[in-house]
Formats: structure tokens, C-alpha cells, sequence
């Protein structure tokens, strides 16, 4: 790409980025970034975008999940499994209803910059700078801990590498192996789902035993005693990017070397701005956050500007509109595209249109919100005779009580029990569980309305 260099975002308007004030602490960071190693490589990125190229044929289906936004006190390899395995859990279910490939990608190894709706927030009657996000500054209500510190950049490069780390040990390791579909189950979650979630690991346990007795193995099988998985986050602080960026010396392209997806979030699509002049020119999958806001000019823009060249599985468009507004939004955005001809991924993220103040003060999202949207998102694409291409949530591993709801009823009373989030209310693994069957009987739908792409 040789109109495009990495710092070109530089001179472009720049929004939701924090004012570093130590110009030398700065400067020193990056440089210091510049000599680390990418996080990722260009292989891998080019081949989740074949797998993306899939799911926006029908072919697959994308699974995106993890955190609202990571955090440097609550990192833990404990967390980190937890995730993980609700996550395999998740996909196990989806690949049962949709009868093709569930692609795994986290927002992990790199999730820990967010947009804010103002720059200020109260706390306790005192009014301070935003939380940021721990990449940034810190969650503790203080001036001095608000004030952003380009050296947590450090710190975040370090966490991501350990987590990527780990994951990349869990994927291949035998953790995720397919004869140990009962063992990512987890102890707490004893519901409902998790009985029928334990049916289906025991049709899988039975199908392993009879490949076993006819001498095709798990251990030989490759596909079957490793995963694939994949780290996205917002790529929101620039700095970081631009410090991370790396030349593909195969192909002669850039790569954004924090991770193998990133997404530019609904409120930095400006197509004018910093963070679509950054995404343009690295050759890893791109995410584009579609609010209520999103126009169908801006749209046409942003895919002109985006994917050039029509590419299949470069651009994935995350609708997030909220229960009960897909149905006004989401049919003129896919009118859109057609009208272009474009290649997209389209994927639901059900949580970001949903997020309401509970009576008790915590912000939450009622689960039966984020069902509804997912119900909407399949409802039209069914009408439109379009491709619902994958699933985008905040969600944990770890039993939380954030989002009200659900078989084991999260009420309004029980979000100060556990609410452990920086930022955003996530699912928890029941709710996760649950979701993914939901999602499930969509597909399943999807395939019997529509046999001839079934026997893709
Ligand atoms: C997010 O995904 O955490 C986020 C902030 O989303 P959005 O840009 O859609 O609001
Ligand atoms: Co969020």
C-alpha cells in the first residue's frame, strides 16, 4: 500500500484519544514498542480472514467474545482459562446448530482502550477525567490516577504477549482437545444449559469413541486435538498501533501487529478520521462498529475507504443497534451494501445497544435485551435473504453478576454481589451458555429455511 504510511493517521482528526502531557515519557514508550516483537503474524491474520471470507459466504460462523475491556489488577491465568473454555463451550453448541465451522476470535490479548461517552465522570460527588481504559489510566478515582500515563502501554504490550501466550498453550496444548469436551465445563455453571450442554458433549464423546474404534484417533487427528483462536480489540489508541505496525516482508503489506482482528468503534468511524486512516492501510481483518448513527453514505465511505479492492473477509460490520432498533436500521444498512455489491461479514453485537442504568444504581444490560436484538438480527436477515455471519458479546468466564436476567434470574438486588467489570456489563458463563443455544436454534432455523446452502 504506498499511499499509506503508518503515522498518516497523525495528521487527520483524532477523537476519544487521550492528551499524553509527558511528551518524553511518550516518545521513549513508543520506541521502546517499535523494537518488541509483534504480538501476531501475518499468516495468521491472512488466514483468519479466509475463515472470515467463509462466514460472510455462509461458510462459517464467526464466534467474537471476551471483555468489555481487560484489566491489569484483575489479570489472572485463571480468568484467562475461564474465558477460554466458556468460549469452546459456546462454539461447541454453534457448530451443533449451524453445522459449519465456529471461528473463535477474543477480545483478549489487547482489549484495553475505550471510548467514553463524556471526557469527565462524577465519583462520589467529586468530578474527575474519564477511566480510559488501563492502557490508558487508571480506574481509581483519584486526579493523579486519571491522568494518562503513556508508560501503561508497557504494561499492556506485556499482559497481551502473557495472555497470548497462554491461549496459544491452551489451543494446542491438549486443553482443547475435542475428547475433553465434558472438562471445559465449569463448576459453577449447574443449570439447565449446562444439562444440555452436557447432551451434546456426550453425542460428541460418543462420535470421538466410535472414530477411535474404527482407527481414526483424536490424537492423530489434528482437527480434532487443537483449536484455532484468534485476539481482537479495539484499535482506539493509535500510539500503540502505529508502535506495533510491522512491514510483511512476503507480501510487502502492513500489519497491525497487536492483534489479528481490530475493530474501529462506533464512535471513532469518522470517515475523515484518525482511526479509519490507520485501519486502511494494515492488512489484518477490520471490524466496523454500526450504531443507530451509521448513514448509508457514511457506510458506502467507509467500505470505499476500508476494502478497495472488495476483498472477502476484510471488512466485518458489527451491528449494534439495540432491541427493537434492528428492524429500522438494520435492513437499509444491508440495502446498502447490496446496492455496492460489497463483501461483508455481518455480525450481531447485542450488547452495546443495550446498556441501561438499573434501579440500583449499577449499569447493566437486561439479558432479555440482548436476546431480543439477536432475535431481530436473524429475523431480518431471513427477510432480506441475507448472510448473519457471526456473534459479537462482552462475556467472562468468571460468575458474575453484571447483566440482569436469565435461567438463574440476575436481579437488579444482585448486581452488587459480584460486578467486577472496568467498564461494560458482561455475561456471565450461564448466560454466555444460554445465548449460544439461542443462537443455535436460529441457525438451525436458518439452515432448514434455506437447504441448498446447508449442503455447503
Ligand atoms: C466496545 O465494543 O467495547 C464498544 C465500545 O463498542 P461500540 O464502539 O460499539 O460502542
Ligand atoms: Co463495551
Amino acid at each position: 500500500m504506498s499511499d499509506w504510511t503508518k503515522s498518516d493517521w497523525r495528521a487527520k482528526p483524532r477523537v476519544q484519544m487521550p492528551e499524553y502531557t509527558d511528551a518524553a515519557a511518550l516518545s521513549e514508550t513508543e520506541a521502546q514498542l517499535r523494537r518488541y516483537p509483534p504480538l501476531v503474524f501475518a499468516g495468521e491474520a491472512r488466514r483468519l480472514k479466509k475463515h472470515l471470507a467463509a462466514a460472510g459466504r455462509g461458510e462459517a460462523f464467526l464466534l467474537q467474545g471476551g471483555d468489555c475491556a481487560e484489566s491489569f489488577e484483575q489479570f489472572s491465568a485463571d480468568g484467562i482459562r475461564d474465558t477460554f473454555k466458556v468460549m469452546l463451550q459456546m462454539a461447541m453448541v454453534l457448530t451443533f446448530g449451524a453445522k459449519v465451522p465456529v471461528i473463535k476470535v477474543g477480545r483478549m490479548a489487547g482489549q484495553f482502550a475505550k471510548p467514553r461517552s463524556a471526557p469527565t465522570e462524577v465519583v462520589g460527588g467529586v468530578e474527575l477525567p474519564s477511566y480510559r481504559g488501563d492502557i490508558i489510566n487508571d480506574l481509581a478515582p483519584t486526579p493523579e490516577a486519571r491522568r494518562p500515563d503513556p508508560r501503561r502501554m508497557l504494561q499492556a504490550y506485556t499482559q497481551a504477549a502473557a495472555t497470548l501466550n497462554l491461549l496459544r498453550a491452551f489451543s494446542t496444548g491438549g486443553f482443547a482437545d475435542m475428547s475433553r469436551v465434558h472438562s471445559w465445563t465449569l463448576s459453577y455453571t449447574d443449570s439447565d444449559e449446562a444439562e444440555r450442554y452436557r447432551e451434546i458433549a456426550n453425542r460428541i464423546q460418543d462420535t470421538i469413541d466410535f472414530m477411535r474404534a474404527a482407527g481414526i484417533t483424536a490424537t492423530t487427528t489434528h482437527e480434532f486435538s487443537t483449536v484455532e483462536f484468534y485476539t481482537s480489540h479495539e484499535a482506539l489508541l493509535l500510539e500503540y498501533e502505529e508502535a506495533l505496525t510491522r512491514l510483511d516482508s512476503t507480501s510487502g503489506n502492513w500489519l497491525a501487529g497487536s492483534g489479528h482482528m481490530i475493530w474501529i468503534g462506533d464512535r471513532t468511524r469518522q470517515p475523515d478520521g484518525a482511526h479509519v486512516e490507520y485501519a486502511r492501510g494494515v492488512l489484518n481483518p477490520i471490524g466496523l462498529k454500526c450504531g443507530p448513527s451509521m448513514t448509508s453514505d457514511d457506510l458506502k465511505r467507509l467500505m470505499a475507504t476500508l476494502n478497495p479492492k472488495n476483498e472477502e473477509g476484510r471488512l466485518t460490520l458489527i451491528a449494534r443497534f439495540g432491541a427493537g432498533k434492528v428492524g429500522d436500521n438494520l435492513p437499509r444498512l444491508i440495502r446498502t451494501v447490496r446496492e455496492e455489491g460489497a463483501n461483508v461479514v455481518w455480525t450481531c453485537d447485542a450488547m452495546h445497544g443495550n446498556t441501561i442504568k438499573s434501579s440500583t444504581g449499577y449499569k447493566t444490560r437486561p439479558f432479555e435485551s440482548v436476546l431480543r436484538e439477536v432475535r431481530e438480527f436473524f429475523a431480518v436477515h431471513a427477510a432480506e435473504g441475507t448472510i448473519p455471519g457471526g456473534v459479537h458479546f462482552e462475556m467472562t468466564g468468571q460468575d458474575v453478576t453484571e447483566c440482569t436476567g436469565g435461567i438463574h434470574a440476575v436481579t437488579d438486588e444482585d448486581l452488587s454481589d459480584r460486578y467486577h467489570t472496568a467498564c461494560d456489563p458482561r455475561l456471565n458463563a450461564s448466560q454466555s451458555l444460554e445465548l449460544a443455544f439461542l443462537v443455535a436454534e436460529e441457525l438451525t432455523k436458518r439452515r432448514h429455511d434455506a437447504p441448498n446452502r446447508a449442503a455447503v
